[in-house]
């Protein structure tokens, strides 16, 4: 147990704690103390549920289990997918007293959480999230959901799951690109709010990249961290929340203008966010050493910095328009003050935001 590190996102009786460490899928009270029933459904997918399936199920000897296995991709992101774990809850007779545990990365965690809440209008569920994006962003927050032909994620709901845990260890089986998209979202914490973990990612990258285990406790207690505070001020994005987007606006652009699947989402959001600190600099906020700082870590940590010269000005502003965060057709942005603070969203200077697009990364 001394391993495991144990943070509280406070939402009053809704708070829930996240557990973080080596082993921690070995420590079954972790999971069964969260269960008020009798009946869990897991919901993973064919790449997870041959690693760590058999090692959940093995916690929950004294539960009637059903394992939805769901194919694997964010093509399988859907309203249909959705349809399948209902008919299974639904033929087993699953009722408001069951848990529903999502085992997987942020597809399955978005997924799960969805229909944990439409389900009988809402049974518990509880967040095993097994890639680093997963473990330091879409599994803490409560924003679940699933993509529409017309929109990513438009389908979904705020709910939060009885707890988080999160085992380092299952991170051994993650591919090196994965584990980079990851880090694209840690870095964002030092970024946005947080200038001495990105001191400290600058020092210790190569522990982080090598999967040392308390480099990576570390990274993802502080990422955690970070991000329960944030949503425990502003659970519904009325504001703050905003800021954990930085560079995502840019990064959406990229990820539709690509086509899907050339980009992962963190290397969308890598590029995205050099190009936010390229226009923060150009509005004077932040210096030219800092941004190449940014920069800098992003590229060590495997990341691409520059965007896809398929993607002209144009296609970018056009893209950049369809964002949640735009009112009355204006595109906001979250910039960076300096390094560890963020702006709210804001409209930019035309001709600047032209400028970053036109070259920043362009020659
Ligand atoms: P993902 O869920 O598709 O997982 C990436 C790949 O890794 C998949 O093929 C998966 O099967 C595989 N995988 C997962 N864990 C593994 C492991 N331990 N070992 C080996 N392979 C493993 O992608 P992701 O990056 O985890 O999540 C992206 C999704 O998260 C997107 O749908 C995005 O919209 C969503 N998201 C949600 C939030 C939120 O706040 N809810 C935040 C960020 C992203
Ligand atoms: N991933 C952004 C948020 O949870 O608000």
């Amino acid at each position: 147990m001394s391993k495991i590190k144990q943070l509280n996102l406070q939402l009053g009786d809704r708070s829930y704690p996240i557990y973080i460490g080596p082993g921690g899928l070995k420590q079954g009270e972790l999971l069964t103390q969260k269960i008020r029933g009798k009946q869990v459904a897991i919901v993973t997918n064919d790449t997870i549920a041959p690693l760590y399936l058999q090692q959940v199920k093995s916690l929950l000897t004294d539960f009637k289990i059903e394992t939805v296995i769901l194919l694997d991709g964010e093509q399988y992101k859907t309203l249909e997918t959705l349809a399948i774990i209902f008919d299974a809850l639904l033929e087993k007779r699953f009722n408001r007293n069951a848990t529903l545990i999502a085992l997987g990365g942020g597809v399955i965690g978005d997924i799960g959480g969805f229909a944990a809440a439409c389900y009988q209008r809402g049974i518990d569920f509880i967040q095993i999230p097994t890639t680093l994006l997963a473990q330091v962003d879409s599994s803490v927050g409560g924003k679940t959901g699933v993509n529409h032909p017309l929109g990513k994620n438009m389908i979904g709901a705020f709910y939060q799951p009885k707890a988080v845990i999160i085992d380092t260890e299952v991170l051994r089986s993650l591919d090196d690109q994965q584990f980079s998209a990851g880090l694209a979202e840690v870095i964002k914490y030092g970024l946005i709010r947080d200038a001495e973990f990105f001191q400290w990612l600058e020092n210790n990258l190569d522990a982080l990249l090598s999967r040392d285990n308390e480099a990576l406790t570390f990274a993802i207690e502080r990422s955690c961290t970070n991000k329960a505070e944030v949503v425990a001020e502003d659970e519904k994005e009325s504001g703050i929340r905003a800021i954990l987007n930085l560079g995502h606006t840019f990064g959406h652009a990229i990820e539709t203008g690509s086509g899907y699947g050339v980009y992962l989402h963190g290397e969308a959001v890598a590029i995205g966010t050099c190009q936010a600190a390229d226009l923060s600099s150009r509005i004077g906020w932040l210096n030219e050493q800092d941004k190449q700082r940014i920069i800098d870590l992003f590229q060590r940590a495997k990341l691409p910095v520059t965007p896809p010269a398929k993607i002209k000005t144009n296609e970018f502003l056009e893209l950049m328009a369809i964002d949640k965060k735009n009112i009355d057709g204006g595109i906001r942005l979250i910039l960076l003050k300096s390094i560890g603070y963020a702006s709210l969203p804001m409209t930019v200077d035309q001709t600047l935001l032209n400028a970053t697009l036109d070259e920043y990364g362009r020659d």
